[in-house]
């Protein structure tokens, strides 16, 4: 349970606010590189931190970002015209750089130098991992991008989607903290009826591990990066399956996935209650070939391409899926009987279904906090603690350290009571690229 104060600490993240604040010093990924495919490509609409941009790649094939209404008199900008080396306002001409100066006003005299008076809000914007990230904070303190292993692999070993979800960030992230809900929000009873992505996790007897034990046990150590905790399930005498998360601040999530994948999702604010998820997946292996490609993004299934409205009248351009709270996330109440524990058909719309319908923004003044909480709870208290530092002046670490980017999760079935403990003996925990001991 939060008090109301610390929960709109937590869950605000507009300008001005402390935990804006500290987001806006990590670099956030924004959109898919392959959203802006081309030089002089059509601009996109985004919103992010409660701010209206637009983004376009302009003819050097560089990437702007600037404020969606045009300084003159605030037309939006996504109707400009992308050419030669800015974006052109199309009401009355006037043009702006990726670096958010006037270059070019031609409703005013030739002699007047007025154009060099204005200058549209524009944030630094990189190409990294398969994603166009932005900057937002102090420009003297513009670290350098994370080095998330997903970002600097080639193409070919790396698999990125985008979303929008209707909530407020911060449950959702809590969503991936959370290993309890896994043997059960994800339970299926009759395996052979599930997507492949969905029994990926290991198999005891034709039974998924996280079926085996609903009550795992938690332990949570705070790193540099966030913290990493992990979760011991017994699945049978003196046999345990290991668990161990990672959370990467200040959204980022590394779930472990036996076989194929490393990966996680991140949850970028777009408002206060919407969301821009970004999953991604690396091999650290061969390359993805289209069958595993394929059967990562069966979930979401049939994403949208949108134009998507807000209640404020303002646009982004996304993809949305097709289960909502609007369509009760198309449950099956005959496959919640026999099939599976939520009658939803994939992996992420289980998770999407509970996260948006505790509503836009849940109220942690009325909940009741369990033992199996108790990651959500670290969660939470790093993020709220880093906030308040912030305000005093406290520079957060882990933004202008990029190297500690780079961990992963791990999952292991181990007669070990204490593997965490044995991890963090064998300096493995909190370090970057965490692997399992030999
Ligand atoms: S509103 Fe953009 S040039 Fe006039
Ligand atoms: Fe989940």
């Amino acid at each position: 349970m939060l008090t109301r104060e610390d929960n709109e600490l937590l869950t605000q993240t507009g300008p001005g606010t402390p935990m804006g604040d500290l987001f806006r010093r990590f670099w956030q990924p924004v959109l898919l590189a392959e959203e802006l495919p081309e030089p002089d490509c059509p601009p996109v609409r985004i919103k992010v931190l409660s701010e209206q941009m637009v983004a376009f790649r302009d003819t050097n094939n560089e990437i702007g970002v600037i404020d969606n209404f045009c300084p003159h008199r605030r037309a939006s900008l996504f109707f400009g015209r992308n050419e030669e080396s800015g974006l052109r306002c199309v009401y009355h001409g006037w043009k702006y750089d990726v670096n958010g100066e006037c270059v070019d006003m031609p409703s005013e005299p030739a002699e007047s130098n007025f154009k060099d008076k204005v200058k549209i809000k524009s944030y630094p914007a990189r190409e990294w991992g398969g994603c166009i990230w932005i900057y937002m904070g102090p420009i003297e303190q513009m670290p350098g991008l994370p080095q998330f292993e997903w970002c600097m692999v080639p193409a070919s070993h790396r698999n990125v989607r985008r979303w929008i979800q209707e909530s407020n960030y911060m449950q959702a992230t809590e969503g991936e903290i959370d290993t309890s809900h896994v043997s059960f929000n994800h339970r299926w009873f009759d395996l052979s009826k599930a997507p492949r992505q969905n029994i990926g996790r290991r198999l005891k007897n034709g039974a998924a591990l996280t079926n085996l034990d609903g009550a795992p046990q938690l332990t949570v150590k705070e790193t540099d990066y966030g913290f990493i905790y992990g979760s011991r399930r017994r699945v049978d005498v003196d046999e345990y399956y290991w668990r161990v998360t990672q959370f990467v601040l200040p959204f980022y999530s590394f779930i472990p996935n036996p076989g194929e994948r490393e990966g996680g999702r991140c949850w970028v604010p777009m408002d206060d209650t919407h969301i821009s998820v970004f999953q991604y997946s690396v091999s650290t292996g061969e390359a993805y070939t289209e069958e595993q490609r394929a059967m990562m993004n069966i979930s979401p299934e049939n994403l949208q391409r949108v134009m998507y409205q807000f209640d404020d009248g303002s646009y982004v351009d996304t993809w949305r899926p097709q289960r909502q709270m609007e369509n009760d996330f198309l449950i099956d109440r005959d496959m919640q009987r026999t099939i599976n524990y939520t009658g939803i058909g994939s992996g992420r719309e289980q998770d999407m279904a509970m996260t948006d319908s505790m509503g836009a923004i849940a109220d942690r003044t009325r909940e009741h906090l369990g033992t199996s909480d108790t990651a959500i709870i670290a969660g939470r208290r790093i993020l709220l603690r880093l906030a308040r530092e912030l305000q005093e002046g406290v520079e957060p670490y882990a933004p202008s350290h990029p190297e500690v980017f780079g961990v992963r999760a791990i999952d292991v079935v181990d007669s070990q009571a204490d593997f965490f403990k044995l991890l963090q003996e064998k300096g493995e925990l909190g370090k970057s690229k965490a692997t399992m001991p030999a």
